[in-house]
């Protein structure tokens, strides 16, 4: 009946209708979406569905795993959902529900494995830490609104795609940095600076707490630290460029108690984050020495500043006093912090006032010393084998670098990548935080549109870009390169919501960067991604900067 022609033309036709069919047959699999991308995840058909109560299970053996069934179920409390947890036998994973376990086969320190059938949903990893990061990524497979109780109760019933993810970081350190001295955020803020951290898998905080313009933690031993240091008498208005300069008259302070820090120390380590403190020397030390001024070179007189910058007056290197101050103030330190690494700053000291110093001048000559930059390093030295008697290593900016390092410290790489370049090919450990790509008091976008910054220009693109581990290392050098981390330097940032503006969603694309393997970084499908995941953000209250997925 039909030509040849006609029926090629049918049975083409029928080809296409069969092909269709099978395609809308197959049940769709939309690809989830996490951030930090996970290292693998293999989809599979269906879904887990989550209603009314849901029972969360930890094996008997594995009690130190409650503490995150306990956390787990917050999140689901949150939207109103009721949870159930109990303790189930080695291997007796049968009844419907989430199940947490360590898994010993599991060997990086970090990984986890979560796997998502219609009947259970299972996290396991070698330690509670990978246990928790796979929570992270099971939150976010939960809707936003899961984060509100005020959207919460819209949720009925949650439907959890099936999955097998298998999942580990490509840095050990993934550090996020806030400067509270140029302006001071309450114990609230930091937790929400630290839930934010957890939720995109970040494990360091790096609270940088003195400052020329603030001294913000209670040194018992020292209560004019905080009494007169904390305090500054005014601050500057516009630019710290810009003159004349002109200040608002205004009195500002804060600080944190002993308690409030063992209370944000405790909330970070339940979310397995290390908090590295930041006790500034021998510069940015304005503050301690409005407190003490028999502590620096010309005994003062001295105010908190009030304006920004780097300022010639700090410690008297040659005054014996000021070692035993600073080792007192870091002895309290570290019986607040448990971190192994102790950061003592190092960087932007002028040596004007030791030039002229009579006791730093005695110092120089007493210990055989060429000049004030390698006075310099004799303090860092000094205090550094203090901290390494209290079984505690210094990590500082790269001008620590200058005059050699025993190999227990850490640099922390700010004017570029050259300074963590020369540590790693000396065997010292770095970690990344160049001002082009770590900075995050750099403008975002066109500054004729945005609230007024430092300067610089570091784009989220531009984050995402970076490569922690320089061209210029060797294999071998480049495992000294430990991660890196977003520096938040508070100058133009008054407010929480301006700090989380200018650190959101810059810092989830250092996230990823140092959690992802770079072999998988993919700019566009992360901005696809976070079009989504800034709806989880939306729901936390978070300010971020919109404009580039918007
Ligand atoms: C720094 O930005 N001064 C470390
Ligand atoms: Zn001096």
């Amino acid at each position: 009946m039909h030509n040849p022609k006609q029926r090629i033309f049918i049975q083409v036709l029928i080809a296409i209708l069969f092909i269709q069919t099978m395609i809308s047959c197959s049940p769709e699999v939309k690809p989830v979406q996490i951030i930090p991308q996970p290292v693998k995840i293999e989809q599979k058909n269906g879904v887990y569905k989550l209603r009314g109560e849901v029972s969360i299970m930890v094996s008997a053996e594995q009690q130190d795993l409650m503490g995150l069934a306990n956390y787990l179920s917050t999140v689901f409390e949150t939207a109103n959902i009721k949870t159930n947890i109990s303790s189930i036998d080695a291997g007796s994973q049968k009844g419907k529900g989430i199940y947490l376990t360590i898994d010993p086969n599991l060997e990086r320190a970090e990984e986890y494995k979560l796997e998502i059938t219609r009947k259970r949903i299972i996290i396991s990893a070698a330690s509670a830490r990978g246990v928790f990061y796979g929570i992270q990524s099971l939150r976010q497979l939960l809707p936003a609104e899961i984060e509100n109780e005020a959207f919460a109760n819209q949720i009925r019933e949650i439907e959890i795609p099936c999955l097998v993810l298998k999942d580990y970081p490509a840095f050990a350190y993934r550090g996020m940095h806030l400067d509270v001295a140029r302006h001071f955020f309450p114990v609230s803020f930091i937790k929400k600076y630290l839930d934010l951290m957890a939720l995109h898998k970040m494990n360091h905080f790096h609270w940088h707490l003195t400052e020329d313009q603030g001294w913000r933690i209670e040194i018992k031993q020292y209560p004019r630290l905080t009494q007169i240091g904390s305090i500054r008498k005014e601050t500057l208005i516009g630019h710290g460029g810009v003159q004349p300069f002109q200040f608002d008259g205004k009195p500002y302070g804060g600080y944190y108690t002993q308690e409030e820090v063992r209370e944000i120390v405790k909330y970070a380590e339940d979310r397995f984050i290390t908090i590295i403190p930041e006790i500034e020397m021998p510069g940015h030390s304005r503050a301690a020495l409005a407190a003490y001024p028999e502590l620096g070179c010309t005994g003062g007189p001295y105010e908190v500043a009030t304006r920004w910058g780097v300022f010639d007056d700090v410690f008297c290197a040659g005054n014996e006093k000021v070692f035993g101050f600073l080792e007192n103030v870091l002895s309290e330190v570290i019986e607040l912090f448990p971190s192994k690494l102790i950061h003592i700053g190092g960087d932007e000291c002028p040596k004007t006032r030791w030039k002229k110093c009579p006791k730093c001048q005695d110092r120089i000559k007493k210990e055989k010393l060429a000049d004030e930059y390698e006075l310099q390093s004799y303090f860092i030295h000094r205090i550094e084998n203090f901290l390494l008697t209290k079984d505690r290593n210094i990590i500082g900016w790269d001008e620590i670098l200058e005059g050699g390092l025993t190999p227990n410290a850490t640099v922390m790489s700010w004017r570029g990548t050259e300074g963590g370049i020369a540590a790693a090919k000396v065997k010292q450990q770095v970690i990344m935080t160049p001002g082009s790509h770590c900075y995050f008091d750099h403008y975002q976008a066109d500054p004729a549109t945005q609230p007024l910054a430092i300067g610089g220009m570091t784009t989220l693109e531009k984050v995402y870009s970076f490569n922690p581990i320089p061209n210029e290392l060797t294999r071998e050098e480049s495992e000294y390169v430990l991660g890196a981390q977003g520096n938040v330097w508070t100058e133009y940032m008054k407010t929480p919501a301006h700090v989380e503006y200018m650190a959101y969603p810059r810092a989830i694309a250092l996230a990823e960067v140092l959690w992802t393997p770079r072999e998988q970084h993919n700019y566009v499908d992360f901005t696809q991604r976070l079009i989504k995941h800034l709806n989880r953000l939306d729901m936390i209250n978070v300010n971020y900067f919109k404009e580039p997925v918007k």
